[in-house]
């Protein structure tokens, strides 16, 4: 691997082998998602806690101090919205060269395995993938589901992410289901699970994160269960707490507890 590609893996994934990516990308398709309206402010509080901050160009450029953030990782793909056709019918849309200017540690787009854009969208994945080598910048894939969240099990998901990575893909974004030792058992590049939708309560959300770490995940790519939450810094302080120092569920628990009275 060359040098810049190593140390632009390096900013995201820490000296443990893990990492904790915000992502604010969902209003590509879904618009003002709720707390996301205003995403400079939302994110303000939570910047110290994250490894990397995943997002379009539009917000990056409108709200993200470029002396102030984390690594980014840049979403280039796009296409549809949550009141179109199909959410699937995604294309590369950002340049090589604006990825370049906008000096990202890395760049994420959808690919929709089992759909009608199957094709497309992993064709798309290898021609970012071609592009992005050449400047020696990782490429994430995001396994998305779309609309069909029943489709996250281990069979499904451990299918996409397996073929994201064959496709070149250097960390794959996946789901987090039940015996998730199948998905990363069977994925030779690194995989870190998203929320969804929010979970019930932050204790369902320290469960899975948890589970998922214990079964190979070397991090997470979490939305919504984090700036949804009515205290998203305590939880990413104990979401922290179990992918950085080896916390239990009980332990994040206290160290939300904790942080939540602050
Ligand atoms: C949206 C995305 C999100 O980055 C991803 O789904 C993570 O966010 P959440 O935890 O809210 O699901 O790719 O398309």
């Amino acid at each position: 691997m060359d040098w810049g590609m190593k140390n632009r893996l390096s900013r995201l994934i820490q000296k443990d082998g893990h990492c904790m990516f915000l992502p604010i990308d969902h209003g590509y398709f879904q618009g003002p998602t709720r707390r996301l309206e205003r995403p400079g402010e939302t994110i303000a509080p939570l910047i110290p806690y994250a490894d990397g901050l995943f997002v379009t160009r539009g917000v990056l450029r409108a709200c993200v101090d470029p002396g102030n953030c984390p690594p980014i990782i840049l979403r280039v793909s796009g296409g549809s919205s949550i009141i179109g056709k199909n959410l699937a019918h995604e294309s590369l849309v950002t340049s090589i060269e604006d990825v370049i200017r906008l000096n990202v540690a890395a760049v994420g787009m959808s690919i929709f395995v089992g759909t009608d854009y199957e094709y497309d969208s992993l064709v798309n994945l290898g021609t970012l993938v071609d592009d992005c080598e050449n400047y020696g910048i990782p490429v994430m894939a995001v396994t998305a589901v779309g609309k069909e969240l029943e489709k996250r099990d281990a069979r499904y998901l451990s299918l996409c992410c397996r073929i994201a990575a064959e496709f070149g893909a250097k960390v794959v974004k996946t789901y987090w289901c039940e015996n998730f030792e199948k998905v990363s058992n069977g994925c030779p590049v690194p995989v870190v699970m998203a929320g969804g939708p929010k979970c019930e309560n932050e204790l369902e959300v320290f469960e899975f994160v948890y589970d998922g770490m214990q079964k190979g995940a070397i991090g997470i790519n979490l939305g919504r269960n984090i700036w949804q939450h009515p205290h998203p810094v305590a939880v990413m302080r104990a979401l922290r707490a179990i992918i950085h120092e080896g916390a239990t569920v009980m332990g994040a628990k206290d160290v939300y507890e904790q942080e939540k009275g602050e």
